[in-house]
């Protein structure tokens, strides 16, 4: 079904195999059918989308379907360019862009933390496949509005500005900081990078348990000192909720990628450590939905964190110097990215809403989104399959 296909330049070359026909690899010929699926089901939705305004987010069981102000809002143009360029579909990038460009207003959006996930997973990834001006114009006034949620005492991006807490950081915020990477690069003005930085390091020390587990929010009184520690999405304070853990992984692994700060790696390296040793994981090692869920083994599963901790874990495994640790992280990525691509959580072709993976928890104590498909699976689940084809050493047209 595939045409006009790209020839796709491997980020990584560690585990380079040199290429294969998926006739004779069958995890190939999975990653190839994929693909396919998630070509289709993205031909599907968009024309669906097409002329309504908004973005698909799940199926609650209807759509679901927000606005730009969402944090989900960048994860539907994100996973169209990620498919445009495992496909090389004309019409999946003629939808990226318009999807993408209905977020343009969004960059002087000064309401959230999540501008990095807005932001950076649309133009980010227009940016990162056109390598056009607009995008970058657009990622660094959006970095701009982003930094202005530091406050200077206390050192860290705010989260949210809804709630009781004074001043509440949260977990994913870690997956903010790389738009802040970027417009230092692009821009050559340290200023981003500096409050990524610091942000990452008071994370570090204060959202993390002795076992590498983390609270899901930290607040902070006005000097900086910690007001509390808990959850919003997870089963309890105490707990270790799954999505939470997967966006510790992946926000300290790309923090190492960026700055070569190996206490980045070692936190990396802990949290994967917690995640992989995990005695309460099922044997598809797709996450129940928090890792201490009363009712495991009945508790849902997180198909949005397996696919999160299967990126991070790709990209962890080109990081660390030990051939052998890197090796296990790419073995278990590997292992739950067959399983993601398995009629278990891979929706059939026309059904499932468009989406393309089933079985993700969005916000369970509130009673939202519980075994449904999220955008956001969609796009982590195609950026381990980018990744996972780039550390094969093949092509998606080889596929
Ligand atoms: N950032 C919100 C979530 O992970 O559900």
């Amino acid at each position: 079904m595939r045409k006009n296909l790209l020839l796709i330049p491997g980020l990584f070359s560690l585990f380079v195999l040199g290429s294969c026909h998926t006739g004779t690899d069958p995890k190939l010929a999975r990653v190839k059918h994929a693909i396919d699926v998630a070509q289709s089901q993205l031909e599907l939705s968009s024309a669906e989308f097409d002329s309504l305004p908004g973005f698909p987010r799940s199926l609650m069981p209807k759509f679901k379907v927000v606005d730009a102000k969402d944090w989900t809002s960048g994860f539907y143009p994100g996973t169209l360019w990620e498919a445009y360029r495992l496909t090389g579909d004309e019409h999946l990038r003629a939808e990226a862009e318009k999807f993408t460009a209905r977020l343009e207003g969004i960059q002087y959006y000064k309401g959230t933390h999540d501008l990095g996930f807005m932001v950076f997973c649309s133009y980010g990834q227009q940016q990162r496949t056109l390598h056009d001006a607009h995008s970058a114009e657009v990622i660094v006034e959006a970095s701009n509005s982003l930094i202005s949620r530091c406050d200077s005492t206390i050192g860290l991006i705010r989260s949210w500005d809804f709630g009781e807490w004074n001043y509440p950081v949260i977990i994913d915020n870690m997956m903010n900081l790389e738009m802040l990477f970027w417009a230092s690069k692009y821009t050559g003005d340290p200023k981003y990078r500096d409050v990524a930085v610091r942000h990452a390091d008071l994370t570090l020390k204060n959202h993390f348990r002795e076992d590498a587990s983390s609270y899901h929010v930290v607040s902070y009184n006005d000097d900086g000192t910690v007001e509390s520690r808990g959850t919003f999405q997870g089963y309890a304070d105490s707990s270790a909720w799954a999505r939470g853990q997967a966006w510790g992984l992946y926000g300290y692994t790309m923090c190492y990628r960026e700055t070569g700060d190996t206490k980045y790696l070692d936190h990396a390296r802990r949290i994967a450590s917690f995640i992989m040793n995990h005695p309460r994981t099922p044997a598809d090692l797709i996450p129940y939905w928090d890792y201490d869920a009363p009712d495991i083994p009945d508790a849902p599963r997180d198909a949005s964190a397996a696919a999160v901790m299967a990126s991070a874990l790709f990209e962890l495994s080109t990081l660390v110097p030990d051939k052998e640790l890197g090796r296990s992280y790419f073995d278990r990525a590997e292992t739950m990215l067959m399983n993601l691509s398995t009629d278990a959580y891979l929706a059939p072709v026309g059904t499932n809403g468009g989406f393309i993976l089933r079985h993700s928890v969005g916000h369970l104590p509130a009673h939202s989104e519980i075994d449904t498909p999220l955008n956001y699976a969609d796009y982590y689940y195609l950026e381990a399959i980018d990744r996972y084809l780039a550390l094969r050493g093949v092509a998606a047209q080889e596929l």
